[in-house]
């Protein structure tokens, strides 16, 4: 056997073991082993049941990801699953772990399926922007029926064993701890059960899908159903078409189809950028000087400064790892307000069943509230979210350092203030780093870690490890106004008030953007936020500033860009028109002819290309793919553009330089040097 697989009798019962760390992944070595290792078992004639399995964390945990779109090589899994289904000798999938996309897929191949409860089983593919495309989509709606199968595939979860087992998707729960001894049993009971009659196949069975056949209808509402979600991407829709397929034609066609629904997409461009992030998410903690020497400070307890918008959403990330938080704020209305909304946002989780009451109150036990920051002395790291002022924020750190124990860290969660001057108020600036979140601060799972020029690798190291402690993507960045993604995405914003100015209404603005894919435009987005926000404190003239004189203030009083109904429907405002027409004018702003989605799109996105090239080119973000996940993470950039870097990549960095100039804009020196090298930022 080769070095990734091994098999071994007992008694009737043949077992092949995987063994690939680190998740089992089904790339050619492993494909060749499973190969090998049913013939060598199918040939024995001692064995009359094949157990398959695998060693280490998990079942296999898919296809090799890093093979998709790269020549293929054989044998297919194709050909695996040929002999699974062999006729002779029973195969059952003993399943631990996670057992995902291709791994469930050759689960599904065997005769019978039997997992751990602690077992998870899923069609994640979606995520990378194909399908199944191992007979996932034709195998499953026969065990599930079509709707389940529908659900599951497009939106790519995970399901417990438990819940598998209910839905018919495998067939036996094993005793925790005891999945090769009850795989072998029911192996010897299936050899039994064979000997009589053979076992079905999945592939054989018709009663799940018979019912869905000849009604096109369920997939027009179901698309219909799931539009908002599905926008943009491609994969949904030709899942859609292969599970119609699986109740429509025979086996063999359906597969037939599912294969050419897969090439299509594998080779999108859209498929390209979701699997480049799949890598770029996984790659953003390994920073080249930190060693895995540099260890992780242990974090048993914090503090957070401030109950306001970030300080409860920040709290709430610990609070769900189970590690205490003392929370502080400067009166007791304030802290009362604050964790008032921290046990209104539980409640409503708990209200939709995601969580329990019991829940909930074990979450708010671990908050002790306080309105003195000598309490933080003992705690392992102290996050200040107080109003963005810098003498405040001097203030407060020069106390931090008086009370915080040896070795705290102290955090600042600014958005856009310089993390060094922070740092210079205490008397140990080594132990000083931005932990920069994003809004709403439970939800969103960037984490920007802010490197001050004297933090030391072990409280880098710490930030970094926040990640899998409270389930944020950490990213890591340099000191500079507004860090990675505020810094970049600014620009799309300048560029916006810009073009307004010019011609284009916000709406055509907004809606390019949103066509891009984007959740929504920038003006639709400002007037959300408030303008008041942005339009106050500033001395100049400012298109927002008028607006704001008009007690024009957004969606939360009389409308901003847009006029709003009382279902916060938004139509074009013609005071809106006015106010900018005039600001244009003051402004002395040059009318553009008609422009095209296109030409906004470039007008507003090749800028934060530049700005995302000076922020690499600075040594800011470590690597492009950093900018991209802090973009799709924190700004809800369309994933399935890859981000702005690789977005770049597929326009084409010569055209972008020009695109640059011909708007007046200084291209950075790294984009022009890449654009003529022929280089690019990700491949
Ligand atoms: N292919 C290649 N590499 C993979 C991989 C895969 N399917 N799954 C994980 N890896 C790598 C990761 O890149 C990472 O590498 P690194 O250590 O060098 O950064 C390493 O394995 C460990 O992965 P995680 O850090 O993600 O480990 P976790 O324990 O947090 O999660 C997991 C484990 C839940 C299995 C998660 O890795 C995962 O979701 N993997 C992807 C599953 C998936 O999408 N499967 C479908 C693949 S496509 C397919 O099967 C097509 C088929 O239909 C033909
Ligand atoms: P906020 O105004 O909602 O909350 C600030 C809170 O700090 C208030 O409750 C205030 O009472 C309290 N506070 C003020 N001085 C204090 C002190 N000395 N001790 C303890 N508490 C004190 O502000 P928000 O939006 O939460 O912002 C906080 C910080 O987070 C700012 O630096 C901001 O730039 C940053 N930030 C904000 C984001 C956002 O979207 N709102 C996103 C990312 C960062």
């Amino acid at each position: 056997m080769s070095s990734v697989g091994s098999v071994e009798v007992v008694g009737q019962v043949g077992i092949l073991t995987i063994d690939n760390p680190p998740v089992n992944a089904l790339g050619h070595a492993v494909r060749a082993a499973l190969f090998d290792g049913l013939k060598t078992l199918i040939a024995n004639a001692q064995v009359k049941g094949i157990v398959l399995t695998c060693a280490d964390r998990t079942f296999f945990a898919g296809a090799d990801i890093s093979e998709l779109g790269q020549p293929f090589r054989e044998p297919g899994l194709n050909e695996v699953f040929d002999l699974l289904e062999n006729r002779e000798k029973p195969v059952v999938a003993a399943i631990f772990g996670t057992a995902l996309g291709g791994g469930l897929e050759t689960a599904l191949a065997c005769h019978r399926r039997i997992a751990v409860p602690s077992a998870k089983v899923g069609l994640p593919e979606v995520h990378l922007g194909v399908l199944p495309g191992a007979g996932g989509t034709q195998r499953l709606p026969r065990l599930v029926g079509v709707e389940a199968a529908l659900d599951i595939i497009t939106s790519g979860k995970s399901i417990a064993a438990k819940k598998a087992l209910g839905l018919g998707l495998i067939d036996k729960l094993a005793e925790e701890g005891r999945l090769r001894e009850d795989a072998i049993a029911y192996c010897e009971a299936l050899i039994a059960e064979n000997a009589t009659a053979p076992l079905d196949r999945v592939r054989d069975r018709q009663d799940k899908v018979e019912a869905a056949r000849g009604k096109p209808e369920i997939y027009a509402e179901f698309l219909k159903k799931n539009a908002r979600a599905f926008r943009g991407f491609k994969a949904p829709f030709n899942i859609v078409k292969a599970v119609e397929a699986a109740a429509e034609l025979d086996f063999d066609a359906g597969i037939k189809r599912e294969w050419e629904l897969f090439d299509e997409l594998v080779q999108s461009t859209e498929s390209a950028a979701q699997r480049y992030f799949f890598f770029a998410e996984r790659s953003t903690t390994k920073v080249p000087d930190i060693g895995k020497d540099v260890k992780p400070l242990p974090i048993n307890s914090v503090g957070v400064l401030g109950a306001g918008t970030m300080g409860g959403g920040i709290t709430m990330n610990f609070l769900n790892a189970g590690i205490p938080v003392t929370l502080v704020e400067t009166n007791q209305a304030a802290l009362d307000r604050g964790i008032g909304v921290i046990r209104k946002n539980y409640e409503n989780t708990a209200a939709k069943g995601r969580m329990t009451q019991e829940q909930v109150e074990q979450r708010m036990a671990l908050i002790t509230p306080s309105l003195s920051k000598g309490d933080l002395g003992e705690v392992d790291l102290i996050i200040e979210a107080v109003f963005e002022e810098m003498g405040l924020k001097k203030e407060i750190f020069g106390e931090l350092d008086k009370i915080a124990k040896k070795g705290a860290i102290l955090a600042s969660n600014t958005s856009f203030l310089d993390l060094n001057e922070i740092a210079s108020a205490t008397s140990r600036p080594e132990d000083v780093i931005g932990l920069h979140f994003f809004s709403p601060a439970n939800i969103m799972r960037l984490l920007e870690v802010v490197r001050g020029a004297e933090t030391r690798p072990e409280v880098v190291a710490t930030g970094m490890n926040l990640g899998k402690i409270i389930g944020k993507v950490p990213v890591l960045s340099g000191v500079c106004p507004g860090f990675i993604a505020n810094r970049v995405m600014a620009v799309r914003g300048y560029a916006a008030d810009q073009l307004v100015l010019e011609g284009p209404t916000p709406q055509a603005i907004d809606k390019a953007l949103y066509d891009y894919g984007f959740a929504m435009g920038p003006f639709a987005m400002i007037d959300l936020v408030g303008l008041d926000v942005i339009g106050r404190g500033s001395n100049e003239r400012t298109l927002y500033g008028d607006l704001v004189a008009l007690d024009r203030l957004g969606q939360k009083k009389n409308g901003g860009f847009y006029d709003y109904d009382e279902n916060r429907r938004a139509t074009p405002s013609p005071v809106a028109a006015k106010v900018i027409a005039d600001f244009a004018a003051f402004k002395g702003a040059q009318t553009r002819g008609d422009i095209t989605d296109e030409e906004i799109v470039a007008t507003t996105l090749y800028p934060v290309v530049n700005e995302a090239a000076k922020v690499l080119e600075e040594g800011i973000a470590l690597r492009a793919s950093d900018i991209d996940v802090a973009c799709i993470l924190g700004y809800n950039w369309p994933v399935y553009t890859g981000g702005p870097m690789f977005w770049a990549d597929t326009v084409g960095l010569p055209k972008i330089v020009e695109g640059l100039k011909a708007m007046g804009m200084e291209p950075a020196k790294l984009l022009v040097e890449k654009a003529q090298s022929g280089g690019s930022f990700t491949r």
